[in-house]
């Protein structure tokens, strides 16, 4: 096996041993119950039946949540097939797969209509389009008076310490609420409210079971460095939300693209 081959191998390897304890969680990522219908209720005069889109849905659990609150449709897209048969089973679990749509694809190469949306929801990933690119390449999907809601993460206090910057920048487009508004108004959006997640939306569903399962999977994987490599990155992100999580946090961000 070449260099690079076996550079290929271990690479596939680690990504397999990241789902092992990313993609077995009960969320992919912050959120609860309360804080997808509280934004659910920021947007009035939607349809009986609302067309929704669930971008990056993860394991499904918004995609269920929201089948349940709007009595629509949705179609719950995802890049990895472990996310979109945890959608199909959680949907069937909950009696709301007949309204579900799933599509596995790469976000980045999506391709819709014109307004073939009434919402546009996506808690936790538009980040792999960036704010700004996802939000402006969205916009045209949802139809004139629909709307976008999307969880990201701020900054919640200025100054943070070093060692969170250094930590973040994994994602440089981590800023102030004002300036993410700014962002939004930029594009033409309309704001219609936004409002920080709980510290209980990164424990309950996410934290909490990631720390568990790491507590399994450390004398699972004993003498595995790729597997031991995950391990550390998971605590070290956990650790730095303990120490930190007063600078920064997920807001949930609810927009509407003018009617006209
Ligand atoms: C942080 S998780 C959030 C998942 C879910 N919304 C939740 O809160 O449980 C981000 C999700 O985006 C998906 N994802 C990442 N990059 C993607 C891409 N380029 N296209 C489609 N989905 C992507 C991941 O597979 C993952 O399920």
């Amino acid at each position: 096996m070449t260099a690079s081959a076996q550079g290929f191998d271990n690479e596939k390897k680690e990504m397999d041993y990241f789902l092992d304890i990313y993609g077995r969680l009960p969320r992919a990522g912050p959120g609860s119950h309360e804080c997808t219908r509280r934004a659910y209720k920021l947007m009035p005069d939607l349809p009986e039946t609302p067309r929704i889109l669930d971008l990056g849905c993860g394991p499904g659990v918004q995609a269920v949540d929201l089948l349940k609150i709007s009595g629509g449709q949705v179609l719950a897209l995802d890049c990895l097939p472990l996310m979109i048969e945890r959608t199909k089973a959680n949907a069937e679990i909950a009696n709301v797969s007949n309204r579900l749509e799933v599509l596995k694809q790469d976000m980045r190469k999506m391709e819709f209509s014109q307004a073939s949306f009434d919402v546009i929801w996506s808690e936790g990933a538009l980040y792999n389009l960036g704010f700004k690119n996802g939000l402006r390449r969205i916009k045209p999907f949802v139809r004139p008076g629909g709307y976008v809601a999307i969880s990201e993460v701020v900054w919640l206090k200025p100054e943070p310490p070093a060692p969170l910057v250094e930590y973040w920048q994994q994602y440089d487009e981590i800023d102030k609420v004002e300036n993410k508004l700014a962002v939004i108004d930029s594009l033409g959006y309309q704001q219609v409210g936004h409002f920080a997640l709980p510290e209980s939306a990164w424990t309950e569903g996410y934290y909490d079971p990631m720390e568990a399962l790491l507590a399994q999977k450390t004398e699972e994987w004993t003498g595995i460095p790729e597997a031991q490599d995950v391990i550390r990155e998971a605590r070290h992100e956990i650790e730095i939300f303990r120490k930190y999580s007063n600078y920064f946090g997920y807001e949930f961000f609810v927009m509407r693209r003018p009617a006209i």
